[in-house]
């Protein structure tokens, strides 16, 4: 089956009892036995429950993985992978992955004793240098959040089997639509499945895929033991997102690249960040990884000052300003103040993560109307 197809089928296969075509929402919280200590499929929700798994499996056949589980939120998710670890672990971190991420590796993760150090991660010798002997996890994301940089999965996958580590990608940007990083040799999938997974901006969800079987069990044990798991409606409403993923994916990546080019060749607009355009640095590889669709996450900088820049933000009419991203509605925001806020000022200006930076999520909206408004709240705000 191609992808579309197990999008569709794989997952939501007819419930034999009712002949539901689609997967019913199982609100069920605990369910009858069929004797004392004989259990059946499912027994209580937190360790398993119908329209959960029904998604679970959906996401592991469009992953390639052998297990994927459903969280929460995307943060429980991440969360979850770093509870693999232990006190004196040490993670390695791309430089600029989201904001949340970046602070539940330093705040949170610290109070277990798992220390963090940030490299770039398109860097594979500042990766390298990076590892520690007590280094247990490398951690990048699929597109670089917010400067859409593009890491070698293959490449650094190998560094850390090398030294013993496991790989983790944050895929939300790419969704197995575009890229399948298990196919790249990652060992463990991510998604905040809020955004493209879900696709509506009306779910809060989180995934983790596991290359094999055995990791697939250790995660479901930290899931298990500590409780963030998805809801039964939300899990309803994951799957019914992806059943559309790939063709939303396909027309947002479309209009992403033409509004890049646009930005691109204007005039208040100093730098445009986009894997499908041929002045992005790693765009060779994005081309290797991603074949022709690039996503729809844009990042540029504008001729402008801090409060200008919030200015361009606050004078969209179609596009919301908001965090977030993945839906069909399209979304701006300044990273500096919003997205990125919690990651360190100097850290910020040490990554590059600059005041001028504007962040876009382009939605399913006609392309020459989100033109049209970019170009007008630029005018508002720079003249
Ligand atoms: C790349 C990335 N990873 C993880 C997250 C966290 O996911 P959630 O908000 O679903 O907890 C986000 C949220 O914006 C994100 O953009």
């Amino acid at each position: 089956m191609k992808f579309q197809t197990k999008a569709i089928h794989v997952g939501s296969e007819p419930d034999p009892a009712s002949g539901d075509a689609v997967t019913p929402i199982h609100m069920a919280t605990t369910f009858i036995q069929p004797g004392a200590g004989t259990w059946g499929t499912f027994d209580y929700a937190r360790s398993g429950s119908p329209t959960r798994t029904a998604v679970e499996k959906t996401i592991a056949c469009l992953e390639g993985a052998a297990g994927a589980l459903a969280f929460s939120s995307g943060m429980a998710a991440t969360h979850c992978a770093t509870m693999l670890l232990r006190s004196g672990d040490h993670i390695v971190a791309g430089s600029d992955i989201y904001g949340g991420t970046y602070r539940l590796l330093h705040k949170i993760c610290d109070r277990s004793g798992i220390t963090v150090s940030l490299a770039n991660s398109c860097d594979l010798a500042a990766l390298k240098s990076a590892i520690q002997p007590n280094t247990k996890m490398i951690w990048i994301e699929s597109i670089g959040n917010p400067l859409m940089s593009i890491p070698d999965i293959a490449a650094i996958a190998n560094l850390a089997h090398e030294h013993g580590a496991l790989l983790g990608v944050d895929s939300t940007f790419t969704s197995p639509a575009i890229l399948r990083p298990i196919e790249l040799g990652a060992d463990i999938v991510m998604h905040s499945a809020t955004k493209y997974l879900g696709g509506h901006s009306d779910v809060l969800a989180g995934v983790l895929a596991s290359r094999t079987e055995e990791l697939h069990k250790q995660l479901y044990f930290v899931q298990n033991a500590t409780g963030a798991v998805l809801a039964p409606i939300d899990s309803f409403l994951l799957q019914r997102g992806i059943k559309t993923l790939a063709l939303r994916m396909r027309e947002q990546s479309k209009s992403a690249l033409e509004i890049a080019n646009w930005l691109e060749n204007h005039p208040a607009v100093t730098r445009v960040l986009y894997p499908g355009l041929k002045s992005h640095p790693q765009h060779d590889l994005a081309t290797r990884l991603m074949g022709n669709q690039f996503g729809a996450m844009v990042s540029f900088e504008v001729r402008g000052d801090f409060s200008q820049t919030k200015k361009v933000c606050e004078s969209t009419e179609l596009f919301g300003l908001a965090v977030s991203l993945g839906a069909v509605e399209s979304l701006i925001e300044q990273p500096a103040s919003m997205s990125h806020a919690s990651y360190d000022p100097a850290a910020r200006a040490k990554f590059g993560i600059v005041d001028s930076l504007i962040r876009i999520s382009v939605g399913l909206e006609d392309v020459d109307d989100l033109k049209a408004d970019l170009d007008q709240a630029i005018k508002i705000a720079l003249g």
